[in-house]
């Protein structure tokens, strides 16, 4: 199936092909346009892009890790200032051991290959889940970048790890649960904003645009409670084909929608 306008799936297409803008041209004019604020990635069709090229899903998973790589850093340049990517979800612990094995050796490349980057684009490390469940090789120097680039502002990059968005919910419910058995819940009404103080991604700001690859069209557990007002984007484009340009592109197709919020259009301030 085709992207949504088959714009930001595919920007090179051939129904574009004779209004192809440069990267620099869709930096500019989505420079134009306010930005979503915090973008939500499903990255997915690593698995796909390597056994249509006969290769291990390993080997999709790495060649994903390069679009994480040139995505984050499109995201920074272009002055997004929250970006979270799923990267393992809770349910992804099922699968055969050796994948699981290899996505956490990946993660621990990662995050020793790109410290620096990270650190000298004062970029802020972040990661929402169940991170308790991470082994060691991947959580200690996870902890150690967040703890490195805990005073970095130029964007927070957060990781989803381990993570679902219902497991989430359950887990700020029961925070909120021992918070008023031991008397510590603060004497104020509970909406949903001081519900979401209780999530894992406090204090990160409400999504604004979530884009998931590879053709499918499924929430999967992602970001449930944060993106209630989201604008989703699906594109065609498995997830380590996707780089640059098709995230500019996203952004841009994002810049015209009318996000109203449950108010009428008439409603929006003009
Ligand atoms: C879904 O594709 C993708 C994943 C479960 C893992 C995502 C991991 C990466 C992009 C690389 C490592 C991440 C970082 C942050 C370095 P799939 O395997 O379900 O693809 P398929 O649907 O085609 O099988």
């Amino acid at each position: 199936m085709r992207s949504v306008d088959g714009r930001c799936g595919d920007p090179y297409g051939a129904p574009l092909m004779s209004t192809i803008p440069s990267l620099a041209a869709l930096e500019a004019q989505v420079k134009e346009r306010p930005l979503p604020g915090h973008v939500g990635i499903i990255m997915d069709g690593n698995g796909r892009w390597a056994e249509e090229r006969g290769l291990s899903r390993l080997e999709g998973h790495r060649e994903g890790s390069n679009s994480v790589r040139e995505v984050t850093r499109a995201a920074r340049r272009m002055g997004i200032q929250a970006l979270t990517l799923y990267a393992f979800s809770s349910q992804n612990w099922s699968r055969p051991i050796e994948e699981v094995a290899g996505l956490m050796d990946l993660l621990q490349e990662y995050l020793d290959k790109e410290r620096r980057e990270i650190l000298e684009n004062g970029i802020r490390l972040n990661a929402v889940g169940e991170l308790d469940r991470l082994p060691r090789m991947v959580r200690n120097p996870l902890e150690a970048l967040r703890t490195e680039s805990a005073g970095n502002s130029s964007m927070v990059l957060t990781l989803a790890l381990s993570y679902g968005g219902q497991e989430e919910i359950v887990a700020a419910a029961s925070r909120l649960l021992s918070a008023a058995r031991t008397g510590k819940l603060p004497d104020r009404p509970l909406t949903p904003e001081a519900f979401a103080d209780y999530l894992w991604t406090a204090p990160l700001p409400p999504v604004d645009l979530v884009i998931r690859t590879s053709g499918e069209h499924r929430v999967s557990n992602f970001l449930l409670w944060q993106s209630a007002y989201a604008e989703y984007i699906f594109t065609d484009t498995l997830w380590p084909e996707f780089r640059a340009h098709h995230f500019l592109a996203c952004v841009a197709e994002y810049q015209h929608r009318e996000r109203r919020f449950g108010l009428t259009s008439a409603q929006l301030p003009k």
